[in-house]
């Protein structure tokens, strides 16, 4: 057991044997008071021992109260880069006000977003303002610092004293990152949505942190199934809270067309009208793509759109025949097989199509990356594929946009900014020694749509089964010979969605791996241990039930 395991087993220990000797007095009292003997006793000594139950009552709540409430900040996922915890204890009252600093638009949304997390639960009405004193009255303060040494844009250092809460950043990034700390160290109750009775403190204490990573990511099929933007937003939200910072939708594969393009009605009309199983899938319109994209925003996540090309496209192949070499729509597609469709390589139409579809998307996002899928493209040559992947990268280029595919793109003459997502094992060879940055997407690793183990019913399990455990313990800098730290923008879990019909599965799916792979993609290596991990993501399942997730109560992790 480490020296922090045995403390917290003593500080346990000590904490039942006060609750213990509470409740004895409380028994003693009522058996005095039941035998008759209470007027006997004189008031004095009565009000000596209600003194005494009231002080030892008192004295075991704070103990209890400060241990798990230091324990909030062992228990934080993903794990900051460096904690110091102290005695006291910070709590947070009606009165409270958020102060930011420096005065503009950007830091009042801060401010605002932050009293909202804290009002909703609490029923406080904590406000912001723009100007900041000393630091005093408990109230918090959000401060921009230019000068300050952390590495990277979403870097923060929070500080809980016990009259203030004082979070900086270089960034606005950063101090939305060090919110979602904060979360975390408050009760479980503060993620509800509805006001509760606790108390709502927060140990003393600093922590300084950064990511590991500059790509930390989830990715979302909304073409296998459709998702309405309640649900993806709903997903945002989650991704939110563990620090993800990229939105990789997948909007455009056989089974559906989920984004309107203007100049192409059809993809959507008809492309867009079933999904897997023939429901009646549906699409985004422009306005409702834009609506997704400002949320993402707003929380500091940047969306990665992605049309998938040459194969994954019967959607776009079913509503324009000209997209076909034999000129000839095929039917469209509800089935869950890959690899039978192209667009036509050598027609010009395709890329006049293509520089439709991706000039109106890019349009409309204002992240720099732009996704081309190019995975399992089985029915294009290998010669035409590479000249296709090519020409769709020039396309990408023009629209002032960076390049992202599958691994099989890498065998093509990429730009140097163009970027490689790993998903196949049996591809490691083409992400190896390209000089290309790389996004870390191990199917047998990080595919949320992998089942947990053989009892899971939603789900696939072509790279075999995901267990909380195996999701957790590995390193995307050591996966692959070949591929190290500096080969390496980030991780991504994906969820590819042909077994999930609704938000509620979605989540089953997602929670909880996600933690773990949010922790991989943000913490420092080396620290990773499953015995100490599954005791903190334990302490997550009050938070989730709190969010009204509908997680996976793995049998692996003891829950709270
Ligand atoms: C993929 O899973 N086909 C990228």
């Amino acid at each position: 057991m480490s020296t922090e395991q045995n403390i917290l087993k003593q500080l346990k220990t000590n904490i039942q044997q006060s609750r213990f000797s509470v409740n004895q007095s409380i028994n003693k009292n009522r058996f005095y008071n039941l035998n008759g003997n209470f007027f006997k006793a004189g008031i004095p000594v009565i009000m000596l021992l209600i003194l005494f139950i009231i002080i030892n009552s008192c004295k075991s709540e704070i103990s209890e109260s400060s241990v798990s409430l230091k324990e909030n900040y062992r228990n934080l996922i993903p794990k900051p880069v460096s904690v110091i915890v102290s005695d006291g204890i910070y709590t947070l009252k009606n009165k409270v006000t958020i102060y930011v600093e420096p005065e503009n638009e950007e830091m009042m949304k801060l401010g605002i977003y932050l009293a909202e997390l804290l009002n909703t639960p609490t029923g406080f009405n904590i406000k912001v303002q723009s100007k900041s004193g000393k630091f005093r009255r408990g109230n918090i303060y959000l401060t921009l610092h230019k000068k300050d040494t952390l590495p990277g844009k979403e870097g923060y250092f929070l500080e809980v004293e016990k009259n203030y809460i004082h979070l900086v950043a270089k960034q606005p990034e950063g101090i939305f990152r060090g919110i979602q700390t904060l979360r975390q160290l408050f009760n479980p109750a503060i993620e509800q949505s509805t006001i509760q009775q606790v108390p709502w403190e927060i140990a003393t204490g600093k922590i300084t942190d950064y990511p590991r990573f500059e790509w930390r990511s989830a990715m979302l099929d909304v073409s296998r199934h459709f998702f309405s933007v309640n649900d993806v937003k709903r997903f945002i939200d989650l991704l939110t809270a563990y620090k993800i910072n990229r939105f990789h939708i997948h909007l455009a594969d056989d089974q559906g067309w989920r984004i309107q393009i203007n100049s192409w009605p059809n993809l959507t009309l008809h492309g867009g009208s079933t999904e897997v199983g023939g429901g009646k899938g549906g699409y985004y319109t422009q306005e409702e793509y834009s609506e997704i994209v400002n949320y993402a925003r707003e929380h500091y996540i940047t969306v990665v759109p992605e049309i998938d090309m040459p194969g994954h496209t019967n959607a776009a192949l079913a509503s324009y025949p000209e997209l076909n070499c034999n000129n000839t729509a095929p039917e469209l597609y509800t089935g869950m097989r890959v690899g039978f469709s192209s667009l036509c390589i050598h027609k010009e139409i395709t890329y006049k199509f293509l520089d439709d579809v991706i000039g109106e998307i890019a349009n409309l996002t204002p992240g720099p990356y732009f996704h081309i899928g190019g995975d399992e493209a089985h029915s294009t040559d290998k010669e035409d594929y590479i000249y296709f992947i090519n020409r769709v990268q020039e396309i990408v280029r023009s629209h002032n946009k960076l390049m992202v595919g599958w691994d099989e793109i890498s065998q093509a003459q990429l730009d140097s900014n163009t970027i490689l997502q790993h998903w196949n094992s049996s591809h490691e060879k083409l992400v190896i020694n390209r000089g290309l940055q790389v996004i870390m997407s191990p199917g047998h690793k990080m595919y949320l749509d992998m089942k947990y183990d053989s009892t899971t019913k939603l789900g696939l399990t072509w790279a075999g089964y995901i267990n909380v455990k195996d999701a957790y313990t590995w390193d995307p800098a050591t996966l692959i010979d070949g591929l190290g730290e500096k080969n390496i923008l980030g991780t991504e879990s994906p969820l590819w969605s042909e077994t999930l019909n609704t938000i509620k599965d979605i989540e089953y799916m997602t929670f909880p791996r996600l933690p773990g792979y949010a922790e991989i993609g943000w913490s420092p290596p080396g620290w990773r241990n499953w015995d100490e991990y599954k005791i903190r993501l334990s302490s997550h399942g009050p938070r989730f039930k709190a969010m009204e997730i509908n997680f996976h109560q793995s049998e692996m992790v003891d829950w709270q």
